[in-house]
C-alpha cells in the first residue's frame, strides 16, 4: 500500500517524515539494529562525538521519576576517529531514507571545529548538530550556550569548517532563547534545535543522590510544555527559522503540538529508550492522519 506522503524539505535534504530520533538517545544507530526500523523515521541524531573519546561519568547514570527522567552519560562517545572510520560508514551503507545529524561537543571553542572539521563532507551526514550545552573548561564550567559571545564563535568557527548546514541546540534555561537563536543565525546557523535537558538533582531514601555524579539533566514529559513554548519564542523571533522541537514527546499528538508552535521536524528521545518501538507507531499515526 502507498504510504501519504508527508515528508518535508529541510537542510537540503527530503526528510520523509517529520520525526527524528534525539541526540544520545539512539547512539550511533548500530544499537537499534534489528530492534527499531531505523529507515522508519525522518532521521536520526546520533550521539554526542567528541574530539577524544570519552568513558563518561560513574554509573548509576539514569534515575527514574514521575516527570521523566534524570540523566548524567557524560558525553560518552568513542571519539571523532572512530565515529568517522566505523560508526558512520555504518550508517551510511544501512541507511538509504532517513538522514542522519551528527551532535557534535567541543570543551573549547576550537574542538567543535575540530570534530566538524574531522567529519566534514562525509557522505552519510545531512548535518552538524552542535551541542551548546557543553561546560566551557576554559570559563569554569560555564555551558557554552550560556553565553551568547561563546555560541556565536561556535558557530562562526565550525562554519569556517564546513559548508554542510549547521543546527544549534540550545538549552531550555537561557533566559530569552530567541535572542539566543537570533545570535545563532546571525554567525551562519541554519536552524535550532530546541531544548537540551535541564539541570536537576535527585536523593533516594537513604538521602544519597541517585546519580553517580550527582546532578544530571532532566528528560521527558516534564519539558513538553516548556520545549513547544521554546520552539514557539524562536520562531516568532528570528521570523521563521527552520527549529527541531525535542523534549518530552510520547505521542504524535505531542509532535502535532511541537508543529502547530512552528517547528519543521520533531525528535523523540526518552520515551523512546523505554518503548524502542515507539517511534514507528508515531511514524504510523502521523502518516495515517497525514500528520
Ligand atoms: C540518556 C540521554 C543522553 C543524551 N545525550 C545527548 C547528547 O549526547 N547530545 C545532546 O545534544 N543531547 C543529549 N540528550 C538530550 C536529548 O537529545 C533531548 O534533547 C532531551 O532528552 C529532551 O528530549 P526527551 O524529553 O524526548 O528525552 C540526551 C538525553 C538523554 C535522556
Amino acid at each position: 500500500m502507498k504510504r501519504p506522503d508527508i515528508s518535508r524539505e529541510l537542510l537540503g535534504r527530503r526528510f520523509q517524515n517529520p520525526l527524528l530520533l534525539a541526540a544520545g538517545t539512539a547512539g550511533f544507530g548500530r544499537e537499534l539494529n534489528g530492534i527499531l526500523e531505523l529507515d522508519r523515521v525522518g532521521g536520526l541524531v546520533t550521539k554526542a562525538v567528541s574530539l577524544q573519546p570519552r568513558q563518561g561519568n560513574v554509573a548509576p547514570r539514569v534515575a527514574e521519576f514521575r516527570g521523566g527522567m534524570l540523566n548524567s552519560v557524560g558525553l560518552a562517545n568513542p571519539g571523532v576517529e572512530q565515529v568517522r572510520n566505523e560508526f558512520l560508514p555504518w550508517l551510511s551503507h544501512r541507511l538509504r531514507r532517513a538522514q542522519v545529524l551528527v551532535n557534535v561537543v567541543g570543551f573549547t571553542v576550537e574542538e567543535y571545529g575540530e570534530v566538524v572539521r574531522r567529519l566534514d563532507g562525509l557522505p552519510a551526514i545531512t548535518a552538524f548538530e552542535l551541542n551548546l550545552s557543553c561546560p566551557n573548561t576554559s570559563a569554569g564550567g560555564i555551558e557554552f550556550g550560556a553565553d551568547v559571545g561563546c555560541v556565536q564563535r561556535i558557530v562562526s568557527v565550525c562554519r569556517d569548517r564546513t559548508r554542510l548546514p549547521l543546527v544549534a541546540k540550545l538549552s531550555p534555561l537561557l533566559p530569552d532563547i530567541g535572542a539566543v537563536a537570533v545570535a545563532a543565525r546571525d554567525a551562519g546557523a541554519d536552524a535550532i534545535t530546541a531544548v537540551n535537558t535541564l539541570p536537576g538533582l535527585l536523593f533516594d531514601h537513604e538521602g544519597e543522590r541517585r546519580l553517580g555524579h550527582g546532578n544530571g539533566g532532566i528528560s521527558g514529559p516534564a519539558l513538553l510544555p516548556l520545549g513547544i513554548l521554546a520552539v514557539s519564542r524562536i520562531v516568532d523571533r528570528t521570523g521563521g527559522m527552520p527549529v527541531i522541537g525535542v523534549g518530552g514527546v510520547r505521542s504524535a499528538a505531542d509532535v502535532r503540538q511541537y508543529l502547530r508552535a512552528g517547528a519543521a521536524l520533531v525528535a523523540v528521545g526518552t520515551a523512546a529508550l523505554a518503548d524502542p518501538h515507539l517511534p514507528e507507531r508515531i511514524v504510523h499515526d502521523l502518516e495515517r492522519d497525514g500528520v
